[in-house]
């Protein structure tokens, strides 16, 4: 969603700006501005459309000046035009970013109108910039921007500057993130760490309600309750090269071949000999899983999917009852919490704003503890959970989530083998499981081998309207993540079943011109999808079967579009077979020609409801 950037220095900062902007394009937008101060103005440029094209526009009519603000903006409140992008100024005096929902806006526009105040937008947040104006004809600067925050109802990260005060930017969270970098003579503001990682490691998470003032030299913030307060300053490891494409022509076919690594790096010293090390389950962790006898875990899209296939290993193989939950879901629907229920929240970017409302709603509710899944340290859901556990899987940039998700599945069957070693279930199983961990980054290349094929099969997707991807059992939610992925990048319309239900209603669409896609695992459910599969052929469907290759299947290449691969084994299963499935959505995007690392209306992090 929106994405800030706020600097001042002693040097020009509109690169700055700018190019911490484009590390945020991931969050998916569609309109980008920027305001900069000088001695006597602030000048905003913006434009609707791509920030290349507000690059342009700072060719033909550039500006300069030691502090400002930008915005990548993801349109909720007005169709995103020129006029409605960020930043929004009254009276050329104060400009503002907004990412977020004002929910209280109306009312104070009325005000604000009244006043004589001039609207230039359907925005709610250029009520801020004029409600700030207001406050500051009677006081200064800092105490109208604390003033007009805290009469702000619902999620909000701005950054603000003044006329008056040329090398200041305040700004301020409730909800969405927004983090304070340090740098020698220049501080910052931005939505996450990777838009200022050029100019400095050094970073303040703010927490909800603060507010931060920043100046070339100094740094102040203030809690919700107007108190001068400290904030730990983190060091953040990342290099550049994290963050490029490395010669891959789209971040999600990269991060895509990433995930043997990114699997090896999440599993790096979290199993022993035996089963999973004290670095993965601290003597604390063991004592709380000892306590679970229930498991709630909710999350969001592609996560939400992890959650369904964790559920699988928590029941059949630690046995523990587990209830998976959209998170938008979970939050209204006032859940019975019976004792000893650990709540669990799967999120990779931590900032999802109906994951955390989740999680803050657990922490009220009565539940033994709250543990996280997550892939960014320092995020939210990082520092509000009881215990977080990472994924290791390095930034994330492409809207549509790949390695995120595996590495995800990765830390829940580690967490699964951790309760089923607490319970002492059966030793020669967990063995299996904890050969089958080792075994995972070595299959998931064996998967990515499969790229040509499934670039060639792509071809008889790309031309149909609709698909279809059936799955059974801890394969069902590898289904439905097929056909999101799909949907999500090539705006092809797919739906996931689980194959059992197809004749309760699906199998009606089926005919010549619809493809349905099969997650084949040899397992006991293989004979019950084989007939599944020929109810499909019955209809004239044209069948993509992904089989694992072990054993008799008994499926030929002459009837069905075959993909053979290895995948056999609770835990490898489907985290292996989902690998061609996100080869396959990616292949057909591209055929189609849309922007696969920032598919149309999407966002990587959706920080409001
Ligand atoms: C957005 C992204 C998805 C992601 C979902 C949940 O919809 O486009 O890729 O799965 O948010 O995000 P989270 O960061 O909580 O995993």
């Amino acid at each position: 969603m929106c994405g800030i950037v706020g600097a001042s220095s002693y040097r020009d900062v509109v690169d700055v700006i700018i190019s911490g902007l484009k590390t945020l394009e991931y969050r998916g937008y569609d309109s980008a501005g920027i305001a900069i101060q000088n001695n006597s103005s602030i000048d905003i440029r913006k434009e609707a459309g791509k920030l290349s094209r507000l690059e342009k526009l700072l060719t033909r009519s550039p500006i300069a000046g030691i502090s400002g603000i930008g915005h990548t903006r993801w349109a909720t409140h007005g169709e995103p035009v020129t006029h409605n992008a960020h930043p929004h100024d009254s009276r050329t005096e104060i400009a503002v970013v907004h990412n977020g929902i004002i929910e209280n806006y109306q009312p104070l526009k009325n005000m604000l109108i009244d006043k004589g105040y001039v609207f230039k937008s359907e925005t709610d947040s250029e009520t801020l910039a004029h409600l700030i104006h207001f406050y500051h004809q009677e006081m200064t600067f800092s105490e109208a921007c604390h003033k007009a925050i805290r009469e702000l109802d619902g999620a909000y990260a701005v950054a603000i500057c003044s006329l008056s005060e040329p090398d200041k930017i305040i700004a301020s969270r409730q909800g969405p993130p927004l983090v304070v970098g340090i740098g020698k003579n220049e501080n910052f503001v931005a939505s996450d760490t990777q838009a200022l990682i050029e100019h400095t490691d050094q970073f303040h998470y703010l927490e909800e309600g603060d507010i931060v003032e920043i100046t070339p030299n100094s740094c102040e913030i203030f809690n919700g309750q107007g108190e001068h307060i400290e904030r730990p300053l983190k060091t953040v490891n990342m290099s550049a090269d994290e963050l490029s494409k490395a010669g891959y022509k789209h971040y999600m076919l990269k991060e895509i071949h990433e995930q043997p690594t990114a699997v090896a790096n999440t599993l790096q010293d979290r199993l022993g000999d035996t089963g999973v090390s004290s670095e993965f389950i601290t003597a604390e962790t063991v004592e709380l899983l000892q306590r679970v006898k229930q498991i709630h875990i909710v999350a969001c899209g592609t996560s939400y999917h992890a959650g369904l296939v964790a559920r699988y290993w928590l029941e059949s193989i630690a046995r523990i009852p587990t209830q998976v939950e959209i998170a938008s879901e979970y939050r209204y629907r006032n859940p019975v919490i019976t004792d000893d229920t650990l709540f669990i929240t799967i999120s990779q970017s931590g900032e999802t704003a109906d994951s955390l409302a989740a999680l803050r709603f657990a922490k009220q509710a009565g539940y033994l503890s709250t543990l996280s899944v997550c892939n960014v340290e320092n995020s939210t859901l990082d520092r509000e959970s009881d215990i977080c556990l990472l994924t290791r899987a390095g930034p994330e940039i492409g809207v549509a989530s790949t390695k995120a998700l595996t590495t995800q599945m990765t830390v829940m069957a580690l967490l699964t083998l951790a309760c089923a070693e607490i319970k002492q279930i059966d030793a020669s199983l967990r063995k299996r499981l904890l050969k089958q961990l080792r075994t995972l980054p070595g299959l998931l290349n064996q998967a990515l081998a499969l790229n040509d094929k499934i670039e060639h099969i792509a071809q008889q997707i790309v031309i149909r309207d609709h698909a279809l991807f059936l799955g059974r059992g801890q394969h069902y939610p590898i289904a439905l993540e097929g056909a999101l992925k799909l949907k999500e990048i090539s705006y092809i319309h797919a739906e996931g079943y689980p194959a059992g239900e197809l004749k309760h209603g699906p199998l009606a669409l089926v005919d010549k011109e619809m493809p349905v896609i099969a997650v084949c695992p040899n397992d006991e459910l293989l004979e019950k999808l084989k007939s599944n599969i020929e109810e499909v052929r019955a209809r004239g469907g044209e069948l993509f079967v992904f089989v694992d290759h072990k054993g008799d299947h008994g499926l030929s290449d002459a009837e069905n579009h075959l993909i053979e691969l290895e995948a056999s084994g609770e835990f490898t299963s489907p985290i292996v077979f989902n690998v061609p499935l996100q080869l396959l959505a990616y292949h057909v995007a591209v055929l189609r020609g849309t922007d696969v690392d920032q598919p149309r209306n999407l966002a990587k992090s959706v920080t409001v409801e």
